[in-house]
C-alpha cells in the first residue's frame, strides 16, 4: 500500500479543502494574504500556540496500521514523537478529522488515542484551541511503555540544589561555547557586555519601514539578490559611513554581510590566499572575535595594548602581517588610538601591514569628540567592519565590510559560495531606516539612556569598589574595571553569578597575565540594577578578598 505521507504539511486552507471536498485552488490565484484564508473551525488559530500540524511529523506508512489495537498504537507514536521533539510542548496536535481522513482511521480511533496521552498529562484539550502537548515523556518511558516495563512517574524529587549553584563556567581555558553557555545561564542582572538597549529597539519605525518596504517591493526583489547586498543598503551605508565614520565610498566598494562574525569567517580564505596566515590581536583583546580567527586556523599572536593603543613596536615583532584592531574604542579597554599611534600604525600598514579595523561600538560615545576611523585614512590596507549589532540589535545579523581593493572581488565570492548574500527585506527595511533619519533619532535616544546607565555604574564603582579602576567609560556600551591582584577575575565573576549578577572576568580576554578584572556592560540594565548589580560585585569582592 502506498505511503500515507505525501511529504507535504497540511496547512489549515489544505485541512478545509481536503474535508469539504473542493477543488484544489490554483496557486496563482490563491489568497495571498493569509487573513483571507479559509479557516478551520475545529481548530482556530490561536497567538499563542503552534499550528496544527497534518500527520507528516508521524512518517507512517498506511501499511503500519495494526488491524487491532489501533488507538494504542496511534497513542504509542505520539508519545515517541512528543519524546523525541518532533511535536514540541505548545504545540497543538492535528484535528481529529485531518489525521482521520489522512491515515484513513476513524474519527473515533484518533479521539481514543488523543484521550490516552490526555490521561498521561502529555495533551491537554484547550475547547478553541485544539488539543495541545503540555508535556514531554522522555524516550526511556515510552520504550518501558512498549515493552509493558512502565510506571507511573513517581512524586517529583525536591530540589536539592544549592541557590545560586552555577554552571562552571570560570574554571579552565573559555571554550568555543563558553558564550552561549554565558547567555543561556540565568542572572537577575546582566552585565554581559556588548548589548545595547534592546527595550528601546524602534519596532514602531521598523515595521512603519517594512510596510512601506513590501508595499513598494518589486517581484524582483524577490528573487536572488546582488550577493554583495542590496543596492539600496549599499547606498545607504555608504552615506551612514560618510557622516558618521568619516569614511568616503561608492556603494560598489560595500560589501553586506551577517554581521563581523560573518566578516572574519569569509576573510579567512582571502587572508590565506594573500599568504597570511597570523593576525596578530590586542591584548587585552576580544574572546570572541580572537576565537572567530582560530576557527579559521590563524594564529593570534598577541599585542599588548597601552594607554595610546596598541603598541606598535610589539606589533613589528610579532612578524605578523595583519592585525585585527578596535582603533575608536578599544575592546575591552575602552582606550581610542592616540594620534601617534595612528601615524605609527598607518607606517605599518604602508610596509605591507593588513589593518582589519573592528569598528564595532564606535557610534556610541559619550565625553569624547568622534575619532574617525582607520579606513578613512589608508583605503588601500585597512579592511573596515561595522555592523547594526550595537546600534540596532545583534538579532538581525547585518553588518558591512569595506575592503582594501584587492580584497573586494575574492570577498564576494567567498560571501556568494556561503550563501548567496544576506536575507533582502531586512536590508530594505534597515535602507529605509537608515534613509528616513529614524536610525539617527534611535542612536540619539540610546546615547541619551546609556549615558544615564553609565553614569549609575561610575557612581556605584566609586561606592562599592572604591580600590577599582574605571578603564575607557568615555564611549561604548561597557567599561572595564581592574582591581588589586589577590583575588582572581574568574573567581570573583563565579562569586557574582552565584548571587545573580553575570559579567565576564577580564583574564578571558587576555592571552597575556596582567591584573585582574571585569568587563562590565551597562547599556542593556537599568540605572537602579545597575546600582544594585555593582553593590553585589562589591560585596562578593571583600568576602573574597
Ligand atoms: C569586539 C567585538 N567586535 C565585534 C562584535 C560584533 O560582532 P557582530 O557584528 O558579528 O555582531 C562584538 C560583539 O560583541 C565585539 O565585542
Amino acid at each position: 500500500m502506498a505511503p500515507v505521507n505525501t511529504g507535504t504539511q497540511v496547512t489549515r486552507g489544505a485541512a478545509a479543502t481536503a474535508t469539504t471536498g473542493a477543488p484544489p485552488t490554483d496557486p496563482e490565484s490563491a489568497p495571498t494574504d493569509p487573513e483571507s484564508a479559509p479557516t478551520d473551525p475545529e481548530s482556530p488559530p490561536t497567538d499563542s500556540e503552534s499550528p496544527a500540524y497534518g500527520s507528516d511529523f508521524l512518517q507512517l506508512d498506511a501499511a503500519d496500521v495494526p488491524l487491532g489495537g489501533k488507538a494504542a498504537w496511534l497513542a504509542r507514536r505520539l508519545r515517541q514523537a512528543i519524546a523525541d521533539g518532533r511535536l514540541t510542548v505548545g504545540s497543538r496536535l492535528p484535528p481529529t478529522r485531518v489525521l482521520a481522513a489522512e491515515l484513513r482511521l476513524s474519527r473515533g480511533v484518533i479521539t481514543e488515542a488523543y484521550r490516552r496521552l490526555a490521561e498521561d498529562g502529555h495533551v491537554e484539550g484547550r475547547r478553541r484551541g485544539g488539543t495541545v502537548v503540555v508535556a514531554a515523556p522522555s524516550l526511556a518511558q515510552v520504550r518501558a511503555r512498549a515493552t509493558g516495563l512502565y510506571r507511573s512517574p513517581a512524586p517529583a524529587a525536591p530540589d536539592r540544589r544549592v541557590p545560586g549553584a552555577v554552571p562552571d563556567l570560570f574554571s579552565g581555558e573559555p571554550g568555543a561555547d563558553v558564550f552561549d553557555t554565558l547567555r543561556a545561564t540565568h542572572a537577575r542582572i546582566d552585565f554581559t557586555p556588548g548589548q545595547p538597549d534592546l527595550t528601546t529597539f524602534p519596532r514602531a519605525a521598523w515595521l512603519r519601514a517594512e510596510r512601506a518596504v513590501l508595499a513598494g517591493l518589486s517581484f524582483e526583489n524577490l528573487g536572488y539578490g546582488d550577493p554583495r547586498g542590496a543596492p539600496q543598503l549599499r547606498r545607504a551605508v555608504t552615506a551612514w559611513l560618510a557622516t558618521s565614520r568619516g569614511i568616503r565610498v561608492e556603494p560598489d566598494e560595500v560589501l553586506v554581510v551577517a554581521g563581523t562574525a560573518q566578516a572574519l569567517t569569509l576573510l579567512h580564505p582571502v587572508l590565506r590566499d594573500d599568504g597570511i596566515d597570523s593576525v596578530a590581536v590586542e591584548d587585552p583583546g576580544s574572546l570572541g572575535t580572537r576565537q572567530h580567527l582560530q576557527n579559521g586556523n590563524l594564529a593570534t599572536p598577541p599585542v599588548p595594548v597601552d594607554q595610546g593603543g596598541v603598541r606598535v613596536d610589539a606589533l613589528r615583532a610579532t612578524g605578523a602581517r595583519a592585525a585585527l584592531l578596535t582603533p575608536a574604542h578599544q575592546f575591552p579597554t575602552g582606550v581610542v588610538t592616540s594620534g601617534e599611534r595612528r601615524r605609527e600604525l598607518l607606517l605599518w600598514a604602508r610596509d605591507g601591514g593588513l589593518v582589519m579595523e573592528d569598528d564595532y561600538d564606535a557610534e556610541h560615545r559619550y565625553d569624547r569628540p568622534p575619532v574617525p576611523a582607520l579606513r578613512a585614512l589608508l583605503a588601500d590596507r585597512v579592511c573596515y567592519m561595522g555592523s547594526v549589532s550595537k546600534l540596532l540589535a545583534p538579532a538581525l545579523r547585518i553588518g558591512w565590510v569595506v575592503p582594501p581593493p584587492r580584497y573586494r572581488a575574492p570577498l564576494t565570492e567567498a560571501k556568494r559560495f556561503t550563501d548567496l548574500g544576506n536575507a533582502v527585506l531586512p536590508q530594505l527595511v534597515l535602507a529605509r531606516l537608515m534613509e528616513s533619519g529614524d536610525l539617527e533619532r534611535h542612536l540619539h535616544l540610546l546615547r541619551r539612556r546609556h549615558r544615564r546607565r553609565r553614569d549609575a555604574m561610575i557612581a556605584a564603582l566609586a561606592e562599592h569598589l572604591p580600590g577599582a579602576v574605571v578603564h575607557g567609560a568615555a564611549a561604548g556600551l561597557h567599561l572595564t574595571v581592574t582591581y588589586a591582584p589577590e583575588v582572581p577575575d574568574t573567581d570573583l565573576a563565579a562569586a557574582a553569578l552565584a548571587r545573580g549578577v553575570k559579567c565576564q572576568p577580564l583574564s578571558w580576554h587576555r592571552q597575556i597575565p596582567g591584573n585582574p578584572g571585569l568587563v562590565l556592560g551597562y547599556a542593556a540594565t537599568p540605572p537602579g540594577s545597575v546600582t544594585e548589580g555593582v553593590a553585589i560585585l562589591g560585596e562578593a569582592l571583600r568576602e573574597l578578598g
